[in-house]
């Protein structure tokens, strides 16, 4: 029961994040400040919340899930997986150091809004999440059958 409470756990949250970062990279775009600014601050903690438990709930379900922890902490596929979540979570600092950035500058001023350069830079970032975000359920299928055991 456990398992499958935390399963499904994990898939929504899984579903959310990737939800969310699209929905970032879709707000990071040239016009972007004021509400739009604040509405994209928001999504990025969101993220940033999402992505924690998502760490949360995966190590409880390798240890309190279906199989034993040894199944998935002596596989190298789990550990590609959980890599490839931290390049994500890495990938991820910059653009929330640059939107936290660009919120302050908009309190001080209404009208800021980003450097064409900086937003660019943000988008890149952001798209470059989103693939090696994909590469995280290839590993976990790959994880879940016992490859790489
Ligand atoms: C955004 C990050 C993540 C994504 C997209 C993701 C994706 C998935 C998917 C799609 C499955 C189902 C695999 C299948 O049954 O075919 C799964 C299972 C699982 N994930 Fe994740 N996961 C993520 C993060 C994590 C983290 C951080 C951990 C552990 C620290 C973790 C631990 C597990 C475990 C233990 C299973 C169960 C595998 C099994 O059924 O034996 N996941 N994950």
């Amino acid at each position: 029961m456990s398992d499958l409470v935390l399963a499904i756990l994990h898939h929504l949250l899984i579903l959310s994040l990737a939800g969310l970062l699209a929905v970032e990279r879709v707000l990071a775009r040239p016009g972007l400040s004021g509400a739009s600014l604040g509405t994209l601050a928001r999504i990025d903690a969101a993220y940033g919340a999402t992505a924690g438990l998502i760490l949360v709930v995966g190590f409880c379900r390798v240890y309190w899930g279906a199989k034993v922890p040894a199944f998935y902490l002596e596989n190298p596929v789990f550990w590609a997986k959980i890599a490839a979540f931290a390049v994500v979570g890495l990938l991820s600092i910059l653009p929330t150091i640059a939107i936290l950035k660009w919120r302050k500058q908009a309190k001080a001023d209404p009208a800021f809004t980003p450097a064409a350069d900086d937003l660019a830079k943000v988008r890149r970032v952001l798209g470059l999440e989103l693939v090696v975000f994909a590469l995280i359920p290839i590993f976990a299928a790959a994880m879940a059958r016992g490859y790489g055991l």
